[in-house]
């Protein structure tokens, strides 16, 4: 299981809308209105690619994305996408396995750490942050849980999905990482936090 979400590419966004209606969208949406005008931007994990057609509605060119995907299918589907005339670099592997010597201006990790055992997200995390330039911004999204908002409900659900993805064979994680927790020890500060669907996605804008 190494997270890749080829089997079910043609049907995530379907399946998502089904489960959660617009709140995974509406959860990243909200955070594009930060990124500045000719921003490097770092996307990882970025599904089907819908997110590239949003950012194509605030910057129509001068965006310098680089697009990290580790399912080839997810990969061929944003390709198709109408990013209008940003620049965008397509990435077929791994984060892990990606290396650069640019810095970024915006790094986008939406809805990928719940995938990871704790051990990969640290190995990400560090990665990552070595990517981010000094005053950059981390968009973060993902489940959550915790003891304010742990209602039963959303320990079912969050059960019930790394079930199904367990039975695909598809995501190696069987519980949420605090992420926030590797986000303080390295000192960045909180610029936005919001939840969405009674609190069960939580958005952040961290600034390194
Ligand atoms: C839960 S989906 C989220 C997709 C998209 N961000 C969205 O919200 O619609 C997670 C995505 O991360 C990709 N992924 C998982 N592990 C990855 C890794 N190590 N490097 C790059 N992409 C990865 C999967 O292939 C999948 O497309």
């Amino acid at each position: 299981m190494n997270n890749n979400y080829d089997k079910i590419a043609n049907h995530y966004d379907t399946l998502s809308r089904l489960v959660f209606f617009k709140s995974q969208v509406n959860a990243q949406i909200n955070q594009l209105q930060y990124i500045q005008e000719n921003s490097r931007v770092l996307i990882v994990g970025g599904g089907t690619g819908w997110i590239l057609e949003e950012l194509a509605k605030i910057y129509t060119r001068g965006l310098k994305i680089v697009y990290v995907e580790i399912s080839a299918k997810m990969i061929t589907l944003s390709q198709k996408r109408n990013y209008k005339d940003n620049h965008i670099e397509f990435m077929n592997v791994g984060i892990e396995d990606f290396k650069t010597d640019v810095l970024f201006d915006v790094i986008l990790t939406p809805f990928l750490f719940d995938n990871f055992v704790e051990q990969r997200a640290a190995k990400v995390f560090g990665q990552l942050n070595e990517y981010l330039k000094k005053g950059g911004v981390w968009f973060l999204v993902d489940f959550s849980l915790n003891k304010v908002n742990g209602n039963w409900w959303k320990w079912l659900l969050l059960r019930s999905m790394y079930a199904f993805f367990k039975l695909l064979s598809i995501v190696e994680a069987n519980k949420l990482i605090d992420m926030a927790f590797y986000f303080f020890e390295a000192n960045y500060l909180i610029v936005e936090e919001r939840l969405y669907y009674g609190g069960f996605i939580k958005a952040t804008i961290f600034r390194k």
